[in-house]
């Protein structure tokens, strides 16, 4: 089980409104107690924050905003104590402008030092309009023209997504070399492995041709798309994993948005990645075939190459599952009862901070906006600051425990004071206690693995399966009560009388003894 801590929000420790190292190292007790196997932490690597970290000026240091590097070594230090270990996110599709390699090409002018990234002169009369017409994932073109030393415009360099973060040139050897020096530097310190961003990404199709759909939604990916997942990404994979094998406890995940099943699972061959990001049960409606099928490919997918599978709901990129559901109670229940779904699916969880206290969107005003998606898309686009509000301790206001400062760099609604660690811990059926005891059953279960589950007979509105070991789970995503299949009943996820499940909820059952 992965938790994810996204940095910014989960606990500061010096008072700035922004979370920080120091700040997790203090609450790595509530990590324990849940239950977590493995933090993944989003960047802290050092950054201008144009993308909150992703836009990563120097790889190999910690940016004094999260405390430098002492303080990551502290927190890893803390978590291996308690058995829990640290993954971090590694970005090699692109870099910030701000790291010295990108300064150092444009301030040199066309050619040497901008091999390192994709420079292209534009087309058109003077060079005017972009090189093709591939689209920023953050909308707008995917292309910056920049000012050359002469002070006239002069070449374009792609981004695919702000323009703060330039692409890197994956056709330079001295790309590699580098991040092979990164991902070195990291594993001797103690790092226990990487979330490596865009994993569909690095490699783009020689002459970049064209996009067929250049109006495709934004941060939507889809199969076929010329700027994702083209077949040299693979041998960059091979290499990465030659250097983790040098680093045998060491794991690489993928985030890898690719649906179809084949070309998924070519990312899961076994000189590539361990694990990769499958985020069909993260895209499927509250409905029984959508659910259905999403776990059929996800299992299907990792079967190809007899890889883990991985599962996930949430994470910083998109909106909380309470209100992607619903929201309010009826959003909360189904949440609640897809975290009994996926947590009995055989293979590796992700969960994002707050998901286990049953966090909802925050309707952000305006002003408080910071995702680049809000400004590139010319405010047509509220992007996903929502999902990345700080963690709600303890107290009754804002920012309940989160920092000394109720200046924080998002604000945290009033109305979380109901949702508070401290407010959770006490009552038997909080979210909070629900997750605990799920987590807890699935740690003491470990004998579901593979890469299948048998489906048992259903009302149209219902899923149920049951997985190696025994462990029956089934949810119910219709308008009316249903009969709970015979057994022992573990859990569930919502209120059950006489052994029935009511709408919104999920069970797990084991045969009677
Ligand atoms: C990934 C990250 C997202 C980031 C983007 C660019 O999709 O999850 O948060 O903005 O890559 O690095």
């Amino acid at each position: 089980m992965f938790y994810q801590v996204y940095p910014r929000s989960f606990a500061d420790s010096d008072g700035d409104g922004v979370g920080d190292l120091d700040g997790v190292a203090a609450r790595l007790d509530y990590l324990e107690q849940l239950g977590v196997d493995a933090i993944w932490l989003n960047p802290v690597t050092v950054s201008p924050m144009a993308d909150h970290g992703y836009d990563v000026a120097d790889p190999r240091d910690v940016d004094p905003l999260f405390g430098g590097l002492d303080a990551l070594d502290r927190m890893i230090a803390g978590a291996h104590q308690r058995g829990i270990k640290v993954t971090m996110d590694l970005v090699p599709n692109h870099t910030s402008s701000q790291h010295p390699w990108f300064q150092a090409g444009v301030a040199a002018g066309p050619g040497g030092q901008r091999e390192r990234y994709i420079f292209r002169d534009g087309r058109g009369a003077d060079g005017v309009l972009p090189p093709n017409n591939w689209v920023s994932v953050f909308g707008g073109p995917a292309w910056t023209r920049v000012i050359e030393p002469d002070g006239n415009p002069g070449q374009w360099y792609l981004h695919l997504f702000d323009a703060e973060q330039p692409d890197l040139n994956w056709d330079n050897p001295e790309v590699f070399d580098d991040l092979e020096k990164t991902l070195r530097f990291w594993m001797d310190r103690g790092v226990d492995g990487f979330r490596i961003d865009v994993a569909h990404g690095m490699a783009k199709p020689p002459g970049l041709p064209d996009m067929k759909n250049p109006n495709i939604g934004m941060l939507r990916l889809d199969d076929n798309d010329p700027r994702f997942n083209h077949e040299g990404v693979h041998d960059i994979h091979r290499a990465i994993r030659r250097v983790f094998n040098d680093y045998p406890d060491a794991v690489a995940i993928g985030e890898v948005w690719v649906f179809d099943n084949e070309q998924f699972a070519k990312y899961l061959r076994p000189d590539e990645l361990h694990l990769g990001f499958n985020f069909r049960l993260l895209r499927a409606e509250f409905d029984a075939a959508d659910i259905r099928d999403a776990i059929t490919n996800s299992l299907a997918a990792a079967a190809i190459e007899g890889a883990t599978p991985t599962w996930t709901l949430a994470n910083h990129d998109v909106e909380r599952e309470v209100t992607r559901y619903g929201g309010g109670e009826v959003g909360l229940a189904r949440a609640r009862a897809m975290a009994l779904v996926m947590l009995a699916l055989p293979g590796a969880v992700f969960v994002y901070n707050g998901q286990e206290l049953g966090l909802p969107n925050v309707e952000l005003p305006d002003g408080a906006l910071q995702d680049p998606v809000w400004f590139r898309s010319g405010g047509r686009e509220r992007g996903r600051d929502g999902v990345r509000v700080p963690m709600p301790w303890e107290g009754d206001e804002p920012p309940f425990g989160f920092s000394d400062t109720p200046d924080t760099w998002l604000p945290i609604p009033p109305e979380w004071a109901a949702l508070t660690v401290e407010r959770q811990l006490p009552e038997p059926d909080s979210t909070l206690n629900f997750w605990r005891r799920a987590l807890q059953l699935r740690h003491e279960r470990r004998d579901s693995t593979g890469t299948t589950l048998e489906w048992l007979d259903a009302p149209p509105d219902a899923v149920i399966f049951r997985v190696a070991g025994g462990l029956v789970c089934a949810l119910n995503v219709g308008a009316v009560p249903i009969d709970l299949p015979d057994g022992e009943l573990l859990l569930a996820s919502g209120p059950v009388d006489d052994g029935t499940l009511p709408p919104g909820a999920a069970a797990w059952l084991v045969k009677r003894p």
